[in-house]
């Protein structure tokens, strides 16, 4: 998936203009958000181990959508 192509924003002349302080928002809260995480996993108990893990997929062919992504991780 090209992520540049994505529509979340509109495109043409009433396309978002909110967007790049939107985006910004986005960045600065993942940031905070990852910077009190360390150790960040994916939940053997819900997907199995590596290289067996499973995962459930929302029903179109449009996205490839996660229904659940089940993670671990430790606090900083
Ligand atoms: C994740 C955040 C946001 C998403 C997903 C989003 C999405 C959209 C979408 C899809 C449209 C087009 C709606 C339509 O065509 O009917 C739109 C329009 C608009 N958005 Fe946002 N938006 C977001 C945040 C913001 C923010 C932060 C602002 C302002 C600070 C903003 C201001 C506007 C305005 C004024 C329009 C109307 C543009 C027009 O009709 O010409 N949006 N937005």
């Amino acid at each position: 998936m090209n992520v540049r192509e994505h529509i979340a924003f509109i495109r043409g002349a009433h396309s978002c203009p909110g967007a790049p302080l939107a985006r910004t928002e986005g960045r600065i809260s993942l940031n905070r958000i990852l910077d009190r995480m360390k150790d960040i996993r994916v939940s053997d108990t819900h997907h199995g181990k590596p290289g067996s893990r499973s995962y459930t997929y929302e029903p179109t062919f449009i996205m490839r959508g996660l229904n659940e992504l089940h993670i671990e991780f430790n606090a900083l």
